[in-house]
């Protein structure tokens, strides 16, 4: 599964992809007006940089920007798309499972962006989160986002498929029955009573098998090593404030902000 992720990430037209957007999120619009005075004295790493979507709109503000990605191709279209490495901005190759490339404590805001955490496997998963609070300084920040369980079962349900205009109707039945087919050993149940399920989604194409996870089950994942756990709306951009907002949001992903123990 794992390396069949990675493949779809070296291929050409998926590289090409990543590498034309452009605009931020709302919810890394919102965090980027939120820590306004401080990224100035911020040294930033962008794990899972892509084609560079955030690199324009992050490296431009902080001391000191390094992309790193483990798709060698990704991290040859961010080089030809800022071909002016310099001493604050750079790309290099790197898994997020181990980055012994970087000292302990050396980072003042980590950033994951786009749910990259969520096509590994649940144990590497963890693995991720020890080296950000490894190489993440105690008190420095940790932004990503991940596929929120919630919101696929909203999707898995066959009586929220229908709409007012039949053209909408038809096209969300066809996305429905294809998900169900790619997920045959999943049921809506199932989901209903788990923490987090691997699913292969209809992005890509159906290429990718992804992570998706109960936003609760997400925070009490953090707990050990990460405070003050603020979750965003990845659309509206803005933050989900109560239990009670949490408990019903259905949005496809969310933003975590925390920050390092
Ligand atoms: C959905 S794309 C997002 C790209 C970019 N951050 C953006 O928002 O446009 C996820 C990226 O994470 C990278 N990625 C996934 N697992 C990774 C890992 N273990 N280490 C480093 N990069 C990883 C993939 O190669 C891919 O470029």
């Amino acid at each position: 599964m794992l390396e069949h992720n990675y493949r779809v990430y070296m291929s050409r037209e998926i590289v090409r992809h990543y590498s034309q957007l452009q605009q931020l999120q709302p919810a890394e619009q919102s965090i980027l007006e939120l820590l306004h005075s401080e990224w100035v004295n911020m040294r930033m790493l962008d794990i899972g940089v892509g084609g560079g979507r955030t690199t324009q709109h992050f490296s431009t503000v902080v001391q000191e920007y390094v992309g790193i990605d483990y798709s060698e191709e990704m991290i040859k279209a961010c080089q030809r798309r800022f071909p002016s490495a310099s001493q604050s901005r750079r790309f290099e190759v790197g898994d997020a499972r181990d980055m012994k490339q970087f000292q302990d404590n050396s980072f003042d805001f980590i950033l994951f962006s786009f749910n990259g955490i969520d096509v590994i496997s649940h144990e590497d998963r963890l693995k991720v989160l020890q080296e950000v609070k490894r190489i993440g300084k105690s008190g420095g920040y940790f932004l990503f986002s991940s596929h929120n369980l919630q919101g696929l079962e909203r999707e898995f349900a066959w009586q929220n498929k229908f709409s007012l205009n039949p053209l909408k109707t038809y096209v969300n039945l066809i996305m429905f029955v294809l998900l169900r087919f790619f997920n045959r050993s999943i049921s809506l149940r199932q989901i209903k009573h788990s923490d987090y399920e691997i699913v292969q989604d209809e992005s890509h194409n159906f290429r990718l098998k992804q992570y998706y996870i109960r936003p609760q089950a997400q925070i009490d994942q953090l707990k050990a090593d990460f405070d003050n756990i603020r979750i965003y709306s990845w659309e509206s951009g803005l933050e989900i404030t109560t239990q009670q907002e949490l408990c019903v949001n259905a949005d496809m992903w969310l933003y975590y902000l925390c920050t390092i123990k």
